[in-house]
């Protein structure tokens, strides 16, 4: 199933780089056609002979080599590939990714690339947890790279911990599962919501929640990603915009509801942003003085988009799919909701204290429709948004590519 794909594989200075001739070796076997980058420090561990012996292919390593800049520009380089894969990662091409440092081949095409990038990071379990590392890693995950482990176990300096590359064959898998995805979604069209809303007080005060928009954006870069033409309609987040979706940023419920309605019709909602319930009956067009006693504030309710999607007639998407945050007894609460909204599914998550689900990485879900209830296991926001959009791919009977 690999058959015609064209992997680079961005190989660097860590101990864990042998383990990317096994990798090779089994790319070309599925069908794979595999092209290295080596960084310098990388030939202390591998040697551009055996690279090159195994995928069959030259080797490119040295930015300022004439000759392959006459031959293949680090621009084509990085053109010609379908994925781009960084085995070994180590802590240092990842923080030059983060920072978009181009002193290399392997960095320049890592920076002049909109391929799709994976990296599997190997290195210390004190490099792994610094500050620098998680910060670096961090920015990458919000510009949809995709990373890969590290696994914990013992390490080649003697130390034990979470820093070890995962093995080839996981990383097969993952570069297996995103092929299989690929435009899954095609010619269907997506609408997301994220975020929060701001419902203002005055001119300097709102009513908001504390929803960061991971989940909501992770979602439209995965259906995206499998080729839905996706509209994400978000609140106010500290979210990069993801590639290849058609971004419309709003403040208050009403003005989401609007942006909804603007976008019907689709194939597919999901509605995951935490729309404020309640905003102010009347906001102030000036700010509001301390002097005196305190003002009481008078409460009116917002529209609910995700029911009002899910009772537009004949502009009601074929999938709707509502979120809901809960504290305790989770399934119990988002299964009458369901109901209650009119959507399809439900997608149903602990926000209690101490869950770290808003603002945090991870999250744990239950799937619920009509018919069933689905416990995931936590994840990242991401693998939640991918095994979404394979479900809903399913749904659709878009059968993944042929294993
Ligand atoms: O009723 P509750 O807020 O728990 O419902 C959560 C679900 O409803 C989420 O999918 C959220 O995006 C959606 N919602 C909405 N508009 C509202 C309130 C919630 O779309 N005003």
């Amino acid at each position: 199933m690999l058959q015609n794909k064209r992997i680079l594989l961005i190989v660097s200075g860590g101990i864990a780089a042998y383990k990317c001739l096994e990798l090779i070796r089994r790319l070309r076997e599925h069908g794979a056609a595999v092209r290295c980058v080596l960084t310098k420090a990388a030939t202390e561990f591998v040697t551009p002979l055996s690279l090159s012996a195994l995928s069959g292919d030259r080797v490119y390593g040295d930015l300022f080599s004439l000759t392959d800049e006459h031959e293949m520009g680090h621009i084509q380089l990085s053109r010609d590939a379908d994925l781009l894969v960084v085995v070994p990662a180590t802590a240092n091409i990842l923080a030059r990714m983060a920072q978009g440092i181009a002193d290399d081949v392997a960095t320049t095409v890592l920076l002049a690339t909109d391929k799709k990038v994976m990296v599997a990071p190997s290195m210390n379990v004190r490099m792994w947890e610094h500050a620098a590392t998680t910060a670096n890693l961090s920015v990458l995950r919000q510009r949809d790279i995709q990373v890969l482990g590290p696994n914990s176990g013992d390490m080649a300096c003697g130390e034990f911990g979470e820093g070890r590359m995962v093995e080839p064959d996981e990383i097969l898998r993952a570069i297996q599962d995103h092929f299989l995805d690929d435009g899954r979604l095609t010619g269907l069209k997506a609408l997301v919501t994220s975020g929060p809303t701001y419902e203002p007080i005055d001119p300097v005060r709102y009513i908001a929640n504390r929803s960061s928009g991971k989940q909501g954006h992770a979602i439209a870069t995965a259906l995206a990603g499998m080729g839905a033409e996706t509209t994400l309609v978000t609140g106010p987040t500290q979210q990069r915009n993801p590639s290849g979706v058609d971004v419309i940023s709003i403040e208050t419920a009403r003005e989401m509801l609007k942006a909804c309605e603007n976008a019907l019709p689709t194939d597919i909602a999901v509605c995951a942003a935490a729309v404020s319930d309640w905003r102010a009956e009347e906001s102030a067009d000036k700010k509001i003085k301390k002097e005196g006693d305190p003002p009481s504030l008078s409460l009116t309710e917002n529209p609910d988009i995700l029911r009002t999607l899910s009772n537009a007639g004949n502009d009601r998407p074929q999938l709707v799919v509502g979120f809901a945050a809960e504290t305790g007894d989770v399934i119990a609460k988002a299964v009458p909701k369901r109901e209650r909204k009119g959507c399809d599914w439900i997608v149903a998550n602990d926000v209690s204290t101490g869950t770290d689900t808003f603002g945090g990485d991870t999250n744990q879900v239950h799937l619920i429709t009509a018919t069933s209830t689905e416990s995931w296991p936590e994840m990242s926001k991401q693998d939640v948004a991918v095994a979404l959009a394979r479900k809903i791919a399913d749904q659709f009977n878009r059968p993944a590519a042929a294993e």
